[in-house]
């Protein structure tokens, strides 16, 4: 079937079936061009609240759709391709999470929305890279145990007077950006202002002139007066970055930074998970409802 046809069919089966498509910033290019709405984990969860649809298609990761139906279980969550995980929210699991809350009796647990459903239901409250600082400022604890991102909850230590407890887990895409990619592309584009994400290393965003969630990056790009970017995160930004801002220049920091991931909803998994209505993603409803309390906090404390 050519992209046209899947494009048409897809589109008749929304409207037959109430049905929206949702995307990540970092979703192919073509699906983000047939998506309802394109944004960060942040604008996709607060969309699956408050879009009335009787069914989210999510072109995204597993705990990005699992979320959706913790916040919205009465939608149809659909997962194009079942396969398409988040390997950092792999990287903590319950049993570990409850070892840890025994050596730190004292700390609140913040867990970044890129985790199981599980480990939100361990955990006090949630927090995005678009809210990370004022969900950390919103605790009343002292400490802070940050799951599962080291990266993140560092760049959240510099930010705050409290103590924050790493876990040592970590997105492999943002990880293998170096200090010595940043060094290189700002010598080659010396007058570019460097944007990155806070999955980045402290070794990388130390260089950074702002430091955001994709939409803040999205956001921040087509705002300024600067002209040229090099972009600190996955490379599928361009996208959005470039049809923003055409005459603005915009340099991926490294070539390398690809979440196969999520280039795993593509039109073809789309126009089936439509068709079929698969895969349905759901949650325990002991498990969805203590997790929910930890999202519903986390959208609580930043409106
Ligand atoms: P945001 O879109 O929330 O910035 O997250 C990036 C990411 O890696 C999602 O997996
Ligand atoms: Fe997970 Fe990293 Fe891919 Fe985001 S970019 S889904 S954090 S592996």
């Amino acid at each position: 079937m050519k992209n046209e046809e899947m494009i048409r069919r897809i589109s008749e089966l929304k409207k037959e079936k109430n049905a929206v498509v949702l995307a990540h910033n970092y979703a192919r290019a073509e699906v983000q061009d047939i998506a309802d709405l394109v944004g960060d984990s942040f604008a996709l969860s607060r969309a699956a609240v408050d879009l009335d649809a009787d069914m989210i298609v999510f072109a995204g990761v597993h705990f990005m759709a699992e979320s959706a139906y913790i916040l919205s279980p009465q939608k149809t969550i659909l997962l194009p391709d079942a396969d398409a995980g988040c390997p950092m929210a792999d990287m903590v699991t319950a049993d570990a999470l409850r070892e840890a809350k025994k050596q730190h009796p004292n700390a609140a647990v913040v867990c970044y929305v890129n985790s199981s459903a599980a480990v939100k239901a361990e955990s006090d409250v949630c927090c995005t890279s678009a809210n990370a600082k004022e969900v950390a400022a919103a605790i009343k604890e002292d400490e802070i145990l940050f799951v599962p991102d080291k990266n993140l909850g560092h760049y959240i230590s510099t930010l705050t007077e409290k103590k924050v407890h790493l876990w040592n887990g970590f997105c492999p895409i943002h990880q293998q950006i170096t200090e010595f990619d940043v060094l290189t592309a700002k010598s080659m584009h010396p007058n570019a202002v460097f944007l990155a994400h806070p999955e980045c290393r402290a070794e990388v965003l130390k260089h950074a002139d702002g430091i955001f969630s994709t939409a803040g990056i999205i956001k921040y790009a087509a705002a300024s007066d600067e002209k040229e970017f090099i972009i600190g995160t996955e490379q599928e930004m361009m996208h959005k970055l470039r049809q923003d801002s055409p005459e603005k220049s915009f340099y991926p920091v490294s070539k390398y930074a690809y979440c196969a991931n999520m280039k795993m909803a593509t039109l073809p998994s789309i126009l089936n998970a439509l068709e079929t209505e698969t895969t349905k993603i759901t949650v325990p409803e002991k498990v969805r409802i203590n997790a929910k309390k930890a999202l519903d906090r986390m959208l609580d404390a930043v409106p």
